[in-house]
């Protein structure tokens, strides 16, 4: 539980009450419990609030409000506010400002907007977080520290330089060995003092999105800006721990956000917390991928939806309305992945700036009389309803798919061979041929264990880092099930191409040699020809993006190219290991392929859908004292039919017992235990 305080799915979010006044405070909180809400978000961007002045503190709207929140019954999730830095402290220090990848500082503006390696923001974001934590340590409302918000992009300063510096002598000890690392006879670019490294700006190695002429520079830059954020991170976490030490401490992440690595993030969270902001068109299936993944990052348990928006946002280029029911099915399709909390940015919306016409719980009307509102209330009373049930449930699954955020700026980074290359779509299409089946599958990250998989897909492994070649060989050889596809197995963390042969250390395992990588024009393809038919697979699929051309070195070749000068050449193999299989896919294939190939997998293992549904049902399940918890989603505008399998099940959001088939309105929900 995050905090037994509140057990139950917290309901709540973001609440600015800083922007309005005291006669908007007693509607808020008359509302709040309207719908349900007990928990509030407070303080996230109060920084100049409450400290106005370099020697002067002012808690005292904080104060207040902590208290009328507990006198409310409601508790608090209490931010540190070091999001944004005040405007005195960037004029007076401008190493707090940052410089952009075009090497331009930066002037006072925006948001997430400090320098990591900036001393006066290391030190006051640290006196920050001690105050607060001195402050509140003991009072009643508070049950967890928000710390920052949505730590995001680089800096490219001299500070940062600096920083660099001491980051890569203690990654490498030598120049000698950076050099090596970093490939720098190539173009003479040979470092003999450490003075002489700079970072991989526009005025440098980099220019557009994840271009760069060394990607063993930009790599380490990618590292160190991850590791220096989440440095900030760690010394208010620590400030908070003195005062706190039984206080859970989070920061919200961002699901797939590209910048940051979250595998090691999450080592550090208390519990992991997120923002999750799909689409009208973002496909269901990396909604519930972004789920699984914040789960992942923290070995399965539970995390946050810190927040969501209840209708619209304001900064897609369409901000269409969730329709009516969704906003309920999409926060229940994070709970059904592990979310033990449903919280929405905002709960009121702001009348000024940037985000004013962004969705609420309470409007600009002003009252409880809307659409939005009467939907989140309703929700607030389910989640009152369902108390303590799911909390700390988990969510079992025998399929793992692994995720690297290094692997992923490798990919991004690599000068070829295809600008269509895209490392999350590829992981996504194999994610979707599980999830349209219904089968669960956890998102994995390359220092987990796999004993407890049956399968583990690695799609476009393309890093192999040291030692991995061997666990996965050590998973195959006990019996599992592994996958990886082209471009994988070519270089190692520094992004240096393994020689003698791709894919580089996955050959043994996998039994095949790719020769040559060709890259298809975005209007050519080529197929996937099964000349015997193979499980669900027979005939003929589409592949496109990379064809890797391989040789079977040993790997039993399940399908062939079917056109081009390498008709004929291996698209498909696997290749017995041990008393396992460690299978290729060559080429990026069409949906009927993967979810045949999916399926065939699975079969192998005896792991079956959790039910047969009709398309646009998603089923999952949380598992609770031995107990299974099925969600039923249908995220399909009409009512389909059903069968949840044998048995009688409970709806836990009724009362009611159910038996057999049974009819799911459009965009409802049925929570079931047996
Ligand atoms: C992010 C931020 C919030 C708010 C929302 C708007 O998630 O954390 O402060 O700006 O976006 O969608
Ligand atoms: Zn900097």
């Amino acid at each position: 539980m995050i905090n037994d305080k509140l057990p139950k799915i917290w309901y709540g979010g973001d609440y600015n009450p800083e922007q309005w006044g005291e006669e908007d405070w007693n509607e808020d909180v008359r509302m709040f419990k309207l719908a349900g809400i007990d928990v509030v978000t407070l303080n996230v961007f109060s920084w100049a609030q409450n400290q106005p002045s370099e020697d002067t503190y002012d808690f005292s709207f904080l104060d207040a409000m902590m208290d009328r929140m507990h006198e409310n019954g409601i508790y608090v999730c209490l931010a540190t506010s070091t999001g944004a830095h005040p405007a005195w402290m960037a004029h007076r220090y401008p190493d707090v400002l940052r410089v952009d990848i075009q090497g331009r500082k930066r002037k006072f503006g925006k948001r997430h907007n400090s320098c990591p390696n900036s001393p006066t923001y290391r030190k006051y974001a640290t006196a920050m977080a001690d105050k607060l934590g001195e402050r509140y340590k003991d009072h009643p409302a508070l049950v967890i520290w928000h710390v920052n918000n949505e730590f995001s992009d680089y800096c490219y300063c001299d500070n940062c330089t600096a920083q660099f510096r001491v980051w890569l002598k203690e990654r490498y000890g030598t120049l000698d060995a950076l050099n090596s690392a970093w490939y720098t006879k190539f173009w003479g670019h040979t470092f003999y003092d450490w003075e002489e490294i700079v970072l991989p700006s526009e005025l440098s190695e980099e220019w557009g999105l994840d271009n760069t002429n060394f990607q063993g520079i930009s790599l380490d830059f990618r590292r160190f800006q991850s590791d220096s954020l989440l440095d900030n991170y760690k010394m208010e976490h620590e400030a908070l721990k003195r005062h706190t030490p039984n206080v859970p401490i989070t920061t919200n992440l961002m699901g797939l956000y590209p910048d940051l690595d979250y595998f090691k993030w999450a080592k550090e969270l208390d519990v992991v917390s997120w923002d999750n902001y799909p689409a009208l068109d973002t496909p269901i299936s990396l909604t519930a991928m972004s789920h699984d993944l914040m789960r992942g990052v923290k070995g399965g348990k539970p995390f946050m939806i810190m927040e969501q928006t209840p209708s619209q946002q304001n900064w897609q280029p369409y901000n269409s309305l969730k329709r009516p029911g969704v906003m309920r099915l999409w926060s229940y399709q994070g709970v059904a992945r592990g979310a033990d909390t449903i919280l929405f940015f905002q709960l009121r919306r702001s009348i000024g700036a940037c985000e004013k016409y962004h969705g609420a719980v309470i409007e600009h009307v002003g009252h409880e009389h809307t659409r939005v509102f009467r939907e989140s209330a309703e929700l607030g009373a389910e989640l009152h309803k369902l108390s303590d049930s799911l909390l700390d449930a988990r969510v079992p699954a025998k399929v793992g798919i692994v995720f690297d955020w290094e692997n992923r700026w490798a990919v991004n980074l690599s000068s070829g061979p295809s600008v269509a290359l895209d490392y999350v779509a590829e992981v996504h299409k194999y994610y979707k041929a599980l999830f349209d089946q219904n089968i669960q599958a956890d998102m994995v990250g390359v220092e987990d264990d796999l004993s407890k998989y049956d399968i583990v897909i690695a799609p476009v492994l393309y890093m192999v880092k040291e030692g991995y070649a061997k666990k996965l060989e050590q998973f195959v050889e006990q019996g599992g099930t592994f996958l990886t596809t082209f471009f994988s197995g070519l270089v190692n963390e520094n992004d240096i191409v393994t020689t003698g042969g791709y894919p580089g250390e996955l050959r043994k395992l996998l039994g095949i040699w790719a020769e040559e990588i060709d890259a298809l024009l975005p209007e050519q393809s080529n197929q996937i020809v099964f000349n015997k038919e193979w499980g669900k697979l027979s005939g003929s699929y589409e592949c496109g993006i990379l064809c890797d051309l391989i040789h079977s070195e040993g790997a039993e070749v399940l399908a062939e190219y079917g056109t081009d000068f390498y008709a004929g050449m291996p698209v498909a193999t696997v290749n017995k290991f041990g008393k396992g299989k460690a299978y290729y896919i060559a080429s990026s294939p069409d949906d009927a392929f993967l979810k045949g190939l999916v399926a065939n997998l699975c079969a192998d293992h005896g792991i079956k859908p959790i039910i047969e549904a009709p398309a646009g049902v998603e089923a999952s399940v949380r598992t609770k004292n031995g107990e299974d918890l099925l969600f039923l989603l249908n995220h399909n505008a009409e009512a389909v039919k059903v069968n949840p399998g044998e048995g009688t099940f409970l709806n836990m959001l009724t009362g009611e017992t159910l038996q057999g088939e049974l009819e799911l309105p459009g965009r409802d929900v049925l929570i079931l235990k047996k």
